[in-house]
């Protein structure tokens, strides 16, 4: 086996195929970075290792669902045969959806506990050991302003990215002076496949918020995690968001984000099977006519 000494410093990009992760991918490979993409699809894959070899960098890619348990395995075993080790990784794969908890597939439900929370903790404590032992990179968890507030319609999503700010956060306190840096990055809405994905770009709230690009958004996480940040939060309304959410009481809060997160055409949570504007008449039409003014 390639002893230590001899392995050379890679960005791990997971969820490097597309969207945020690929656009820090690009990023970093202008710091003339070795990069390695992870992500299921080959196709994908493949295209951005191409715009990141036409960018004059160097690009590896790895198929691997992280929903698989030995994914992160496979992906350290990768490293080694390719005389590689983990410098920065960048936990940037994930996903959410739209809908009453009640009513979404358990087994999707589950999906984003196990891509966004455990995927990432497995991957985050495996290469951390390594990072503190060499004393430098870190780690760049992709969480969001959906991390500052418990989301009535998308419970599992804002849970899961509370669980990725706190986790995150903690570890940047606890690696303080070891020359590792973990940088939780939280965006509002960015323009990438995410929001039709999730069926969060049908709410209201969606509508409301700026979207920003992924470009920028990797640039500032970049610069935030080069710069030694624990916490990077792009933008003006990403920080405006942040800062309503901790004046308002969770009494107000809650309804507001549950009545811009739902429609009324959604299925009702009550399990009757009608919709939730039969079952509660005329008390979401605004927030409706909201999301048809700006569609
Ligand atoms: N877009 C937003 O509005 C927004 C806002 C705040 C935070 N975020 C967070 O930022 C992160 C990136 O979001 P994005 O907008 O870039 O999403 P995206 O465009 O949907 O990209 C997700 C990436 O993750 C990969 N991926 C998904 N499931 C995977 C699995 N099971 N195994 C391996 N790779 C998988 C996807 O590739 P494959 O499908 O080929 O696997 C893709 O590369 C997510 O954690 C998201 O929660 C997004």
């Amino acid at each position: 086996m390639t002893a230590q000494t001899e392995l050379r410093p890679a960005v791990v990009v997971v969820g490097g195929s597309r969207g945020i992760g690929k656009a820090i991918a690009e990023v970093a490979v202008r710091d003339g970075a070795a990069i390695v993409l992870v992500a299921r699809s080959p196709d994908g894959l493949a295209a951005a290792a191409a715009d990141m070899l036409k960018a004059g960098g160097e690009a590896f890619s790895v198929a691997l669902d992280l929903l698989a348990g030995d994914a992160a395995r496979q992906l350290e075993s990768f490293l080694s045969a390719n005389g590689l080790f983990c410098d920065v990784l960048v936990n940037s794969a994930g996903y959410g959806l739209r809908g009453s908890a009640t009513l979404l597939p358990v087994a999707d439900q589950l999906g984003i506990v196990d891509l966004n929370m455990r995927a990432l903790t497995d991957l985050t404590l495996r290469f951390l050991p390594g990072m503190v032992a060499r004393g430098r990179g870190g780690v760049i968890n992709l969480g969001s302003v959906a991390s500052f507030t418990p989301g009535p319609y998308m419970a599992l999503y804002y849970a899961s990215k509370g669980f990725v700010r706190s986790f995150s956060e903690a570890l940047h306190q606890e690696l303080h002076r070891t020359g590792v840096t973990v940088t939780c990055v939280a965006p509002g809405p960015v323009s990438t496949e995410f929001l039709e994905r999730s069926g969060a770009n049908r709410a209201a709230l969606f509508k409301v918020l700026p979207k920003v690009d992924s470009h920028y958004v990797a640039e500032c996480a970049w610069r935030g995690f080069k710069s030694g940040r624990r916490l990077v939060i792009p933008g003006v309304s990403a920080k405006l968001a942040i800062l309503v959410a901790a004046l308002l009481p969770s009494a107000v809060l809650l309804p507001l984000i549950g009545r811009l997160q739902r429609r009324s055409n959604d299925p009702c949570p009550c399990g009757s099977g009608k919709t939730y504007k039969t079952c509660h008449g005329a008390r979401q039409r605004n927030m409706d006519r909201v999301v048809s003014k700006r569609g």
